[in-house]
């Protein structure tokens, strides 16, 4: 029967031809999604991994783009979430209760820090920093629930002793929880880093760096290989509401199959900056994992290769620098951009002072104010040459 217009414009036939094949996956946009029929309604299990019932619990196109991930990690199961910080957040509040304790490295992602923090405060969280070179400074109790690792830490890059402290974790029962945006599970495989097959239990990924590669996009991932894990994890994320859209979950996977190369050119780029940095004597450290005078190289270099190291490297400038003349040489830089994050095409810069972020002493890292590096894409050269006059700068000042 011919319905009204308005209708047939509702309710026109959507599917594409079975013989449609493009090289992308297509595109889901849905928070309905439609059944079959009452059977298919009242047959689905919503803590199915793969259910289709509602656009909160994903998507064809969100599965994809999950599956693709924790293949790359080496993992099994998939949990997307709109950032990098909301997917540590579902970790932290899946599996922390009042009175457990946490332990985090002293250089974990900042916000990390903050959130355990505030369950500290508000819920009777206990949190304890630990040196992630130094596996003696992590102490589980038979309170201690989870510790956070980060390889390399962020801002000042250290590579934890991974192998050292997963298998003290192990021996005290304790949950371990990797971030891994800085490996993007191609420096090294998370599910199985050493000799002797270590794992780590669970992975987060901002996949906002590497897996976007546009720095345009928020994401991030929650990655296990541990399908009771998995599901505690499945249903927090299920009740908390967490969910990401179509769109972006498309332009994530798009950009996955380029990200290798991606990392690796920025990998090498960040090499040569390393080798020009170290000569410069405005600075009395540069820190990266491959550089052998930084620490936990040896830690590094136990499970990364060196054409993976990531697009990092953060300089330490000589004491007598002032706020003032970093700032001045930061203001200076054209092709740096100042701005958070790392992983994008442009180059990034950010200024750190280390005495406000940390909370053991740091005999490793020399005093002065730090500048983190986020190699992008350009021409390594060309990155070279901008920070080269933004130094010239900060040199005629020093005379004037
Ligand atoms: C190491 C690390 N983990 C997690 C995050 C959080 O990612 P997002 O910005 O997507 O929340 C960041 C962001 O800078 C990061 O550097």
């Amino acid at each position: 029967m011919k319905k009204n217009p308005q209708t047939e414009l509702i309710h026109a036939p959507r599917k594409a031809p079975q013989y449609v094949s493009t090289v992308q996956p297509p595109l889901y946009r849905a928070s309905t999604i439609i059944f079959e029929n009452t059977n298919a309604l009242f047959n689905r299990h919503w803590t199915d991994d793969y259910d289709y019932s509602y656009g909160t619990h994903g998507t064809p196109t969100t599965f994809t783009l999950g599956d693709n991930i924790a293949q790359i990690e080496g993992g099994l199961h998939h949990l997307l979430a709109p950032s990098g910080l909301s997917a540590i957040n579902l970790v932290n509040a899946c599996f922390l209760n009042h009175g457990d304790e946490v332990w985090v490295a002293d250089n974990i992602y900042g916000p990390n820090m903050e959130h355990l923090r505030n369950l500290e405060k508000r819920y009777g969280v206990m949190v304890k920093v630990y040196n992630p070179i130094d596996v003696d400074s992590f102490a589980p109790s038979n309170k201690t629930k989870l510790i956070w690792l980060e390889a390399a830490g962020s801002v000042t890059l250290e590579f934890p002793n991974l192998v050292g402290l997963v298998k003290k974790a192990q021996a005290h029962n304790v949950l371990t929880a990797l971030d891994n945006t800085w490996g993007a599970g191609i420096a090294f495989n998370a599910f199985d880093f050493s000799t002797e097959h270590l794992s780590v239990d669970i992975t987060v990924h901002a996949l906002t760096k590497y897996p976007s590669g546009g720095g345009d996009i928020l994401m991030g991932s929650v990655v296990t290989r541990d399908k009771k894990l998995h599901h505690q994890l499945f249903r927090a994320h299920a009740i908390q509401g967490i969910s990401i859209s179509g769109d972006d979950a498309a332009q994530v996977q798009r950009s996955l199959s380029s990200m290798r190369l991606r990392y690796e050119h920025q990998s090498r780029s960040a090499l040569q900056l390393l080798d020009w940095l170290k000569q410069q004597k405005q600075f009395v450290q540069v820190l990266h994992p491959a550089d052998e005078q930084s620490s936990g190289h040896n830690y590094w270099k136990e499970i990364c290769t060196e054409q993976h190291s990531a697009g990092l490297v953060s300089v330490v400038f000589d004491p007598k620098y002032t706020l003032e003349d970093i700032r001045t040489f930061c203001d200076a830089l054209t092709l740096f951009k100042l701005g958070f994050s790392w992983g994008g095409p442009v180059s990034l810069v950010m200024l750190y002072n280390l005495k406000e972020m940390r909370v053991l002493e740091h005999s490793h890292i020399k005093t002065g104010l730090l500048v983190r590096f986020c190699i992008g894409l350009e021409h390594p050269a060309d990155l070279i040459q901008d920070i080269e006059n933004a130094l010239q700068h900060l040199n005629k000042q020093q005379f004037e």
